[in-house]
């Protein structure tokens, strides 16, 4: 199949059977989520993988309830950096700059003026860029999982503060910023599973300057 064809496949489930993800599809999933680009290649964000009942049934109840997050076989977690700081972006141009067997020192002009830049912006600026961040590797997993075939539900759908609490995501400068619960489709009882797919026409969604 192709992209096209598993992106029209996929849709916001919203009622899962309980079925397990196979661990190699998953793996896949996170994969696609990790090789995701970002700003500056900072990556400020990460996964929590969420396969336990008793963890599932704290996120729903701070999750409009929404039975997905029960049901499916796992729950992804997308958190953000709470902000940047030197020492943050320092350790990912460190680490960049090691892998590639270059000195630290590389990439300083850059570093300092991505930080030039951001530090004024203040930490509600900071945790918003990196939260967008989060959104590309977000839409990589959800077209990961269409092409595997397992079922998706993004959501934004949860209080983020609760979210946070439960998962002790404060004590590690993190905030969460998207659920994405992972698991297949109970044909019979989910209302969404036949609608036609509704996205805008591509004469209004398309400018072409030429
Ligand atoms: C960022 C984001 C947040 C969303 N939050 C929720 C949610 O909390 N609960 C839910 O059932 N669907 C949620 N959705 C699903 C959208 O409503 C759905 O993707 C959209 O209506 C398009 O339909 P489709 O995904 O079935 O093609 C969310 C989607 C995105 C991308």
């Amino acid at each position: 199949m192709s992209l096209i064809e598993d992106l029209q496949w996929r849709y916001a489930t919203k009622k899962m059977n309980g079925n397990t993800v196979p661990q190699k599809k998953l793996d896949y999933i996170l994969e696609a989520a990790r090789l995701a680009p970002s700003s500056s290649g900072l990556q400020p964000y990460q996964v929590f993988v969420i396969a336990n009942k008793g963890v599932q049934e704290k996120l729903k109840a701070v999750a409009w309830n929404q039975s997905q997050i029960i049901d499916a076989s796992h729950v992804l977690v997308f958190a953000a950096w709470d902000g940047y700081s030197e020492e943050r972006i320092d350790t990912v141009f460190n680490k960049t700059m090691d892998q590639r067997g270059l000195p630290h020192t590389t990439m300083t002009d850059y570093k300092n003026t991505i930080w030039g830049m951001y530090e004024p912006l203040g930490q509600d600026w900071q945790a918003q860029h990196a939260a967008k961040q989060a959104y590309i590797s977000f839409g990589m997993a959800i077209a990961a999982a269409a092409e595997q075939k397992v079922d998706a539900t993004p959501m934004e759908g949860f209080v983020p503060d609760k979210v946070d609490e439960i998962l002790g995501l404060n004590e590690k400068g993190l905030k969460s910023v998207l659920i994405l619960a992972l698991g297949y489709r109970d044909e019979a009882n989910d209302w969404l599973v036949n609608m036609k797919k509704v996205r805008t026409p591509k004469e209004e969604f398309i400018t072409e300057l030429s």
